[in-house]
């Protein structure tokens, strides 16, 4: 992982710009694409979710939660409550600043890594992970995928965002992660049990930088 103190100016910054100039301070070229932490449009993503037979609205998780920017800018303004999971206990003291204001819809920082966490079960409309998965191990990002499903309330969904390699895996030296392409990141996925329901690349990027992708996923019906 990069040191604390650049990551937390990094995820904290809210312009492309600033984030591209952050980055390339700190990243060679090839490895841009790691960086577009915000871009317009992302706030408009979940309205679509709501409606019938569609996610619900009442309860969110954001895995891997940073310092909130996830749970700001694209959860509360769709869920009445969200709560966050992050290894790092210094992201989630300065989510605390953060997210001052919104401070009765958080209502729970768990301070985990996401290999040791379980969501509780039935209990969320929908999982984000974003920027995370790659910090997993194959082993850890199946199985927490698997205890995913559990924590969802029915018509629940997964989302997960991040880097997508155009073939095969990307090692980053930088901070020991890995960027899978689409087909790993599937086949865990369909492994796990869940079920993608779409998948959308992120237009809007640089040609130079890494593609990201989003899927979105529902647990088996068969499950509880
Ligand atoms: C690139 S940041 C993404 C933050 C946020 N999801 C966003 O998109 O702004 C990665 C975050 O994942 C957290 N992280 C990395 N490995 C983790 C793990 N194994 N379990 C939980 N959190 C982890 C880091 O502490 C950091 O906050």
């Amino acid at each position: 992982m990069l040191s604390p103190a650049p990551e937390m100016e990094l995820y904290s910054a809210e312009d492309p710009e600033e984030v591209l100039e952050l980055l390339t301070d700190q990243y060679p070229e090839e490895l841009l694409g790691l960086p577009l932490y915000l871009y317009p449009g992302e706030t408009e993503e979940p309205q679509e979710m709501e409606g019938p037979g569609k996610a619900g609205t009442e309860h969110a998780l954001d895995c891997g939660s940073g310092i909130g920017r996830v749970t700001k800018h694209v959860l509360l303004p769709v869920f009445k409550s969200v709560e966050l999971v992050d290894m790092m206990e210094n992201f989630l003291a300065e989510a605390q600043n953060y997210l001052q204001g919104k401070k009765d819809r958080i209502k729970m920082y768990y301070c985990y890594s996401l290999q040791e966490f379980t969501p509780a079960p039935q209990k969320y409309d929908v999982i984000w992970i974003q920027w995370v998965s790659g910090y997993l191990t194959d082993k850890d990002l199946l199985e927490f995928l698997i205890r995913c499903q559990n924590g969802l309330k029915d018509n629940g969904i997964v989302i997960l965002k991040d880097n997508v390699a155009r073939e095969g895996c990307i090692l980053d030296p930088l901070d020991s992660s890995v960027i899978r392409d689409l087909s790993i990141l599937r086949s865990l996925v369909e492994k796990s049990g869940l079920t993608i329901l779409q998948q959308e690349r992120q237009e809007g990027f640089p040609e130079h930088c890494v593609p990201v992708w989003m899927l979105a996923m529902q647990k088996d019906p068969g499950l509880p």
